[in-house]
């Protein structure tokens, strides 16, 4: 089937692509010509895809989905949550994400570096929502390891691969654990129930 990612992030297209396999054809805005950034105002997760996915939805009227995706550590109460991907700056500047990350992580010496990935995606199919969600859980690194991924991927250590950083395993391996590849593979299962 034919289905819209609200996403202009090419990481997130790669990993969508590969989590939801052959059966669907995937599509950016960016193919059908939209461009523009779509603002994210929400206070939570799930406000915000669903601004993406309806944005998407109300222009073309096609099946759509959108993720919205936040890194939540603990000794920071939750930070920075909804706000991870202008967390340093107005840009999505993953770098200096990084740096303010493990600059206030080092503000709390002895605190445990336990955080989690949240996605919440939300579909829009036949004109109805429906939400899906994946964690996973992890602490974050001393420093930045590893060169695949993007985001915060360099200072994420998974429980299940308790050496690595996410940007240290292949797509594959990722995309087995991921809080993305856990929403989506349930979007997927839902769709071919439903379709
Ligand atoms: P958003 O869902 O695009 O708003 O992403 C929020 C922030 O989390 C951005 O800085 C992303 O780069 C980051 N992010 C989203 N998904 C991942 C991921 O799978 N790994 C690492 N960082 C991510």
């Amino acid at each position: 089937m034919k289905i819209i990612f609200a996403t202009g992030n090419k990481g997130k297209l790669r990993e969508a692509a590969e989590i939801l396999g052959e059966g669907f054809t995937l599509m950016c805005p960016a193919d059908i010509g939209i461009t523009e950034d779509i603002e994210e105002t929400g206070e939570t997760l799930e406000e915000n895809s669903v601004i993406k996915a309806d944005y998407i939805h109300d222009r073309t009227g096609m099946d759509c989905f959108a993720d919205d995706t936040g890194l939540e550590v603990d000794a920071l109460g939750g930070a920075p949550g909804v706000h991870s991907a202008r967390y340093a700056t107005e840009g999505h500047d993953f770098d200096a994400n990084i740096d303010k990350l493990l600059a206030e992580l080092e503000k709390c010496p002895g605190e445990p570096r336990t955080a989690r990935f949240r996605s919440v995606v939300t579909l829009v199919f036949k004109g109805e929502r429906h939400f899906f969600e994946g964690t996973l859980e992890g602490v974050i690194a001393p420093a930045r390891r590893g060169g695949n991924g993007f985001g915060y991927d360099p200072v994420f250590i998974p429980d299940e691969f308790p050496e690595n950083t996410v940007a240290e395993l292949d797509d594959e391996t990722k995309n087995a654990i991921s809080h993305r590849g856990k929403a989506l593979r349930a979007m997927a299962e839902w769709l071919r129930e439903n379709a």
